[in-house]
């Protein structure tokens, strides 16, 4: 796990705003808490913000949520370092990927789809492609691990991958065209693969 701090100065912008949008959306939200528990809110309204801010959060952003949330902007900046849903300098434009690592997606191949994210993308973690498209980063289990390996972007999970189906999806998402999330082989779910192995037929209950 790398640590996670806010970026260099040179990289901060000067302020953030929601967009009248998003402002609509985060009064919504933080209505949804009872009086006096607004900080409830402040997961959703970091989220939404780093999705406004091209995929990353700024000292501005965290700021403006304290602000909005009357919250102290340590407890916010506690928030948004503590996560790693949560990017805290600027990411690929197109897409930043978090590949698991965590021992499942590890014996299952993780390791070469971090190689290829180094061929491909960056040597190194957190840093920009050329095209300042694609980033990427080793993160711990994300919960997928019966569909090992996988990797993350944005909202979405890509599972079952190989380095074919993973070259695919880079390919997709700098072709502005991904592939659906999910898994990448053809298994349902997280159904066994090549199909259910049980409750193949419906029987008809006995009266
Ligand atoms: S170990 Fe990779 S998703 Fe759990």
């Amino acid at each position: 796990m790398s640590v996670r701090r806010l970026a260099p100065k040179e990289l901060q912008p000067g302020s953030f705003a929601f967009t009248d949008e998003n402002l609509a959306w985060a009064k919504a939200t933080i209505a949804k808490y009872p009086e006096g528990r607004q900080a409830s809110a402040v997961i959703p309204l970091l989220w939404r913000a780093q999705e406004q801010h091209d995929g990353w959060v700024s000292e501005a952003v965290i700021r403006y949520i304290a602000d909005m949330l009357d919250m102290p902007i340590i407890r916010v900046l506690e928030v948004a370092t503590f996560y790693t849903m949560f990017q805290l300098q600027p990411v690929g434009k197109k897409a930043h990927i978090q590949v698991c690592g965590t021992t499942p997606c590890m014996l299952r191949g993780s390791e070469k789809i971090i190689k290829i994210c180094k061929t491909r993308i960056n040597e190194h973690p957190f840093h920009l492609s050329a095209d300042g498209n694609f980033s990427w980063e080793e993160v711990e289990c994300l919960g997928a691990c019966v569909n090992a390996p996988m990797v993350q972007v944005w909202k979405d999970t890509y599972e079952d991958l190989t380095e074919q189906s993973f070259n695919k999806l880079i390919d997709g998402f700098a072709a502005g065209n991904p592939p659906q999330p999910g898994p990448q082989n053809g298994r349902q779910f997280s159904a066994p693969e090549g199909g259910p192995t049980v409750l193949k037929t419906i029987g008809k209950v006995k009266s």
